[in-house]
């Protein structure tokens, strides 16, 4: 049996070609193609094309060409149902499994996608040339939509007399129609009504770019009718699983690292207008895992922009709670709070693409920031508030379902936890250390408050050098893996290692060192006050010296850990996460 087209088209946008190569080729981007080695041939020079706006790979050397489905089986050896399981499985998706009700669903789908495309074809072409609709079309006019705009997002009005469902009658089974969810039972007169009667409909595309449901909207307001209804849940479309506009959006992929995703239709059609065509609307419902998880498969930042009222600040809430446990490395979750009064839509039209793009790079905030700042505000400082505070967010982190981001994510509400209570000690402080910079301004008295652990060491080193000159210039070795934090030190530093190797004069009234520089070293140096005993001791100064290297060394490590601890923080990424762990390494083989 065949497997639907459906079901394989599916498969076909979850995954970019690139995704599927790279797991065994190994890719570089270059202009929008990427290039590898051919899998097909031992070869030195790269001859191998994937191009994923067309869905193709090709390799020159082979003339090999085809899809995702090709690739594998031709790669892994595998038949086309083989190769099916596969990449459903690589997609996230359930295997197939053919029976008599994947036939009758197969059908059902075939009608269901074919009386939508005709209802919505129906009233987009009323919407556009019927003359009884001026009045439609100056309410979109208005809102600065033209008969393009109704063309691209293929819009549509249903008037309120005309009843669609009898034309539909001569072409469908009425169980059908009535399956479709457009229309529903009036009791009373006996028929089926138009759900969207009255209103400018939005209708909803699959990822595949099928017309699945639709919202309508009215365009007078009147209070005992809802602004928006959508189409029920139905066979073919359920609320979490599906997007509005993903089937243009994911298109963008490739020239975008960012998805929007917004609340309403109208923030789709406005950003998009505005050429900001990588944006998604999840369907006036909560947002759900799953529809994260179809973002992550295209896009490594998702930005979460809701209205800036209460309603779109607790939908954030919920949105955020209900994502942070698809959190992976290289992916990203941020929210864009609006000013007030602004939703997507009124800000993109109101202030152009550059500002709205300006806004988002200076005002996102990253999903567990976000969810730490609200909880805090929601807590006061007593300690049984701060425990459930805690609580809360271990409960949240520990639902995260990658490991390395759970564990980094507890680590910083930990972290942040213990900022706020600064007199409760745990048995680990996860607070970032800083490494306070030189103040040459303060009074020297308050000066040593303002010097860093690392300040002292060079100071040390230093001080350690200047008194022995004679003793380093025969054991320059000892020079090696010194590195220094400071500017001011490492100039220092360098200008010794030249003197001492230049110099036959040792005599330490010669150097030339900045004068208020060395009387910090021969203020702070915490070696002088052993150093004298120690100078009789050749082995004994050479231990110490090296001791102090490694130490100096280590707090290097350590900085340069925090430093990638708060970039981790703001970018989640892969690559920042590796290179501390490689840090932690060295810290502990040190
Ligand atoms: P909004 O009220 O913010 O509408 O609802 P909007 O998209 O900004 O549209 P305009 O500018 O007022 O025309 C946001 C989304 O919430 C859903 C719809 O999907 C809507 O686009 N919604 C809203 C409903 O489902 N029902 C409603 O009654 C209202
Ligand atoms: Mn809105």
């Amino acid at each position: 049996m065949k497997y639907p087209k459906e079901y394989l088209d599916e498969i076909k946008t979850r995954l970019k070609v690139s995704t599927v190569v790279s797991k065994s080729v190994s890719l570089k981007k270059r202009g929008k193609e990427f290039v590898g080695l051919s899998p097909f041939k031992n070869e030195k020079t790269p001859s191998f094309t994937v191009n994923d706006e067309k869905g193709f790979y090709h390799c020159f050397s082979t003339s090999e060409h085809g899809n995702i489905f090709d690739f594998i089986m031709k790669t892994q050896n595998l038949k086309f149902g083989e190769a099916v399981k596969t990449l459903a499985n690589y997609a996230g998706m359930q295997p197939y499994t053919f029976s008599r009700a994947d036939e009758e669903r197969e059908n059902d789908w075939k009608n269901y996608s074919q009386i939508y495309k005709d209802y919505i074809e129906y009233h987009n072409e009323e919407l556009l040339k019927n003359p009884d609709l001026n009045e439609v079309r100056d309410y979109l006019k208005n809102r600065n939509l033209n008969s393009n705009d109704v063309k691209n997002f293929d819009l549509g009005f249903v008037r309120n007399k005309k009843n669609f469902y009898q034309e539909l009658l001569n072409k469908f089974k009425d169980k059908d129609l009535k399956d479709s969810g457009l229309f529903y039972f009036d009791e009373k007169n006996k028929e089926y009504v138009e759900r969207f009667r009255g209103r400018i409909i939005f209708p909803i595309k699959s990822i595949t770019g099928q017309f699945i449901a639709a919202g309508g909207r009215i365009i007078k307001k009147e209070t005992y009718l809802a602004k928006y209804v959508n189409s029920p849940e139905t066979k073919f479309f359920k609320k979490g699983n599906h997007l509005y506009n993903l089937d243009k959006a994911r298109k963008f992929s490739n020239s975008n690292e960012q998805v929007f995703l917004v609340e309403g239709y109208m923030d789709v059609i406005g950003l998009t207008k505005n050429k900001i065509e990588n944006c998604v609307a999840n369907l006036g419902t909560a947002l759900t895992d799953r529809q994260i998880s179809i973002l992550n498969q295209f896009f490594n930042e998702i930005v979460i922009c809701f209205d800036s009222d209460e309603s779109g600040y607790r939908a954030a809430v919920r949105a955020a709670e209900n994502s942070i446990k698809e959190l992976k490395p290289e992916k990203q979750i941020s929210f864009l709070f609006l000013p007030s009064g602004e939703d997507p839509d009124s800000f993109v039209n109101n202030k152009g693409k550059e500002e709205f793009l300006n806004y988002y790079r200076e005002k996102k905030v990253p999903i567990h920031i976000f969810l730490f700042e609200h909880f805090k505000k929601q807590s006061t400082n007593s300690p049984s508030s701060l425990a459930v505070f805690e609580k809360r967010l271990r409960e949240l982190a520990k639902q995260i379902k990658d490991e390395f981001i759970r564990k980094y994510i507890l680590d910083y509400f930990i972290g942040k936890i213990d900022e706020l209570t600064p007199n409760l000690t745990r048995g680990k402080k996860y607070a970032i250390k800083h490494v306070a910079s030189l103040s040459t301004t303060k009074k020297i008295i308050n000066e040593s408050k303002s010097l860093s652990k690392a300040d002292i060491q060079e100071f040390s080193l230093l001080y350690l050098i200047i008194n022995n000159l004679n003793f380093f210039q025969q054991r320059e070795n000892l020079f090696d893996n010194l590195i220094f934090i400071s500017d001011q030190g490492n100039k220092v530093l360098s200008y010794l290692k030249e003197f001492i190797a230049s110099s036959s004069d040792l005599d330490k009234s010669n150097l030339d060192i900045d004068n208020g520089f060395l009387n910090k070293i021969n203020k702070f140096a915490s070696i002088k006050h052993i150093s004298e005993n120690v100078k009789k001791e050749e082995t004994k100064l050479i231990e110490i010296f090296e001791e102090m290297k490694k130490d100096l060394n280590n707090i290097s490590i350590d900085k340069q850990i925090s430093d990638l601890e708060s970039k981790f923080s703001q970018d989640l990424s892969e690559n920042t996460f590796n290179k501390i762990i490689e840090l932690k390494k060295l810290q502990n083989t040190n």
